[in-house]
């Protein structure tokens, strides 16, 4: 895409902003009368949910609740999901949680419509036609599930995680309540709050492509003006506000800026796309067994720097938004800032990964395309071991 082009993917409605939760019955029961319910086990214990689950019995609603979330979502729970949602036969699904609920939802949604295994969609633009639809409510700010085309799985067969990506899987209905979002605790937060940042900044500074408007366009066009708009707002909201929600979890404004950020962030990076700090998270990701926001956020520094020339107009604007000045290499050190001050680890050896591992994984992240080749740079061998090298070792100042 470029700066004169645009593409955006999302959800038939978004409905955001404090108290949005007593929205949920009303928007499931428009697509029919059964709603599976994939919920996080810790929240599921909650009294707003509770009351979501009486909402739905007024609004006549049959809801079957399941709580078989599992963190980074492994392949065998969600075979185990969709037995049980057959067995109910639902209409709608409803998904209430982090990412990893949200992203179970609508994986459970796609293979009740359409035959498994989960494999034959891996990649992009594999789904054949609609599945049934996906409610989302994020109880994280956040992966930005709640309004994208993707879901994201750890498949042991795998050395690395792979995403489902497809238009089919943009949820119709979003419903972003920053209330539920409260009781996350920091370390939560953290990880999910930089991935939002990551998605962001990363959509912003995707490679420009001319788009080939009659073919099947890829999920992930580049750098776009409509998502770049969205991509900024939500620089400038979590930048500021995603080191407060860490600090005190219960300061409700710090909470819905993030909410505001990680729904933006997530539009944008539904058609812009992310780049190298994904491509890298995938397989560090599936050794380390760290949450995905640690990855990313614990990347996108030393990604930023080795992208600082290829990147520069864009960085500065990321400076400018992050209340810096318009500065690319004040915009990095910021975010390097952020990073450290909500608690991120700030190399890999700090979440384990050794010296001798960094070439496989940089041949497996050059391996996801889409993610690798959306970036600013092409993702040379040489590019990834450099930034890969500097990350281990902590030190920034060999990519300059
Ligand atoms: N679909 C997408 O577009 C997309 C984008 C980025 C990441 N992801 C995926 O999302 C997953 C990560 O999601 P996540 O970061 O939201 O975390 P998560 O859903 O894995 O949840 C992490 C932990 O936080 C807890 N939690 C969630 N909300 C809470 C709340 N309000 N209060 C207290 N505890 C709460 C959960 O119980 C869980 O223990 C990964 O699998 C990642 O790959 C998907």
């Amino acid at each position: 895409m470029s700066e004169s082009t645009g593409v955006l993917r999302l959800p038939e409605a978004v409905q955001f902003g404090r108290g949005a939760r007593a929205g949920i019955p009303v928007a499931v029961a428009r697509f029919g009368r059964r709603a599976f319910v994939v919920v996080d086990p810790f929240l599921a214990g909650t009294a707003p949910f509770a009351e979501t689950l009486s909402g739905l019995d007024a609004a006549g609603v049959t809801a079957f609740v399941y709580t078989g979330v599992v963190p980074e979502l492994p392949l065998d729970g969600i075979d185990a999901a969709v037995a049980v949602a057959r067995g109910f036969g639902p209409d709608v699904v409803l998904g209430y949680g982090g990412g990893s609920a949200l992203d179970l939802a609508k994986l459970v949604s796609l293979l009740l419509v359409h035959p498994g295994p989960l494999s034959r969609y891996y990649g992009e633009n594999a789904v054949p036609s609609p599945i049934l639809p996906v409610v989302a409510v994020p109880t994280t700010a956040g992966t930005g599930s709640e309004v994208t085309p993707v879901a994201v799985v750890s498949d042991p067969e795998r050395e690395l995680k792979v995403g489902v990506s497809d238009a089919a899987l943009v949820p119709r209905v979003a419903i972003v309540d920053p209330e539920l979002t409260v009781g996350a605790p920091p370390t939560v937060t953290a990880a999910s709050g930089i991935d939002a940042l990551v998605h962001a900044v990363e959509s912003f500074t995707a490679a420009e492509r001319a788009p080939e408007w009659g073919s099947t366009l890829p999920i992930f066009v580049g750098r776009n003006r409509l998502s770049s708009v969205l991509a900024l707002d939500a620089v400038r909201a979590l930048g500021s506000w995603l080191p407060r929600a860490v600090a005190d979890g219960s300061d409700v404004e710090a909470r819905e800026q993030c909410a505001y950020g990680s729904l933006l962030a997530g539009m944008a990076f539904g058609s812009g796309g992310t780049h190298l700090s994904h491509a890298l998270q995938y397989p560090i990701g599936a050794i380390t067994h760290t949450p995905h926001g640690v990855g990313t956020g614990m990347m996108l520094p030393y990604v930023l720097q080795a992208l600082r020339v290829a990147s520069e107009p864009q960085l500065a604007q990321i400076g400018e938004a992050l209340g810096v000045r318009a500065d690319a290499q004040a915009a990095i050190d910021r975010i390097a800032l952020i990073v450290a001050t909500i608690g991120i680890p700030r190399t890999l050896a700090d979440i384990g990964i050794t010296r001798d591992q960094l070439p496989r994984i940089a041949e497996l992240a050059r391996g996801v395309t889409r993610l690798a080749g959306n970036a600013a740079l092409p993702p040379t061998r040489e590019l990834l071991l450099s930034i890969l090298e500097a990350a281990y070792t902590g030190d920034r100042s060999s990519l300059s």
